[in-house]
């Protein structure tokens, strides 16, 4: 989660998020060289004298600075078509889980399991206690096996929403009458923290994401506590 003074990125928690902070860092020190250039051209622009004898065309620089822009875009945009293409991937998931948002909560279904779904509310302040961060902790977690590719189905019942979670770099629009794909695997244990993102209504600040991340043991620990459906499983996720 972001802590005091954190301008930039969250630390990734997936490996997705590691290879998008990586090409963050990649295309910032691109515009940096850029801004460098430029900014020492426009300077010594000043001292310029703008006549000339004999200048009349100047076909050389004029390819040359045409060129090179189109070359440096192609250093950004096949990192970036890589990782488009990276994130779209679905790396044959271990299970699935569904997100619905609604105004103002999400909730949350593990369709691989029976009658196992719950409402996730943010914990009103009132309620906080030391344990807890302020807007950003919900009274129900999803409890998610670390280590394991999982798929994210988002969907919405009212009006749209955005499932987000920064160290994750899972950021997916939840639309009435669609359902969209996502796919992560955490690194490690842990509660990561995201909120919605797409202006929902009154309460859109309200509605946080939270999640518990645990071996896959304690996962199916949690999951036999709650499911009717867990012994068919045990067996799918340990093989
Ligand atoms: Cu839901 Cu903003």
């Amino acid at each position: 989660m972001t802590t005091w003074l954190n301008m930039s990125l969250q630390d990734g928690a997936s490996p997705i998020m590691e290879q998008l902070i990586f090409f963050h860092d990649h295309t910032l020190m691109i515009m940096l060289m850029i801004i460098t250039t430029v900014m020492y051209m426009m300077t010594t622009l000043l001292w310029n004298k703008h006549t000339s004898r004999f200048m009349l065309e100047g076909q050389l620089i004029e390819t040359t600075w045409t060129i090179t822009p189109a070359i440096i875009l192609v250093f950004i945009a096949m990192p970036s078509l890589r990782l488009l293409y990276l994130m779209d991937e679905i790396h044959n998931p271990a299970m699935t889980l569904k997100a619905v948002g609604h105004q103002w909560y999400w909730s949350y279904e593990y369709s691989d399991f029976t009658k196992l779904e719950f409402d996730s509310y943010m914990i009103p302040q009132e309620e906080n206690q030391a344990s807890t961060f302020r807007l950003l902790d919900t009274d129900n977690r999803i409890v998610l096996p670390m280590n394991s590719p999982i798929r994210l189905v988002v969907t919405a019942a009212d009006v749209l929403h955005s499932w987000t979670i920064p160290s994750l770099g899972v950021k997916t629009d939840a639309t009435p009458g669609r359902l969209n794909q996502v796919s992560f695997s955490i690194n490690h244990p842990g509660i990561l923290y995201g909120q919605c993102s797409e202006i929902c209504g009154a309460n859109h600040s309200f509605m946080p994401i939270t999640i518990e991340s645990v071996s896959a043991n304690q996962f199916i620990n949690w999951v036999s506590s709650l499911s009717e459906s867990s012994d068919d499983w045990k067996q799918v996720l340990v093989s």
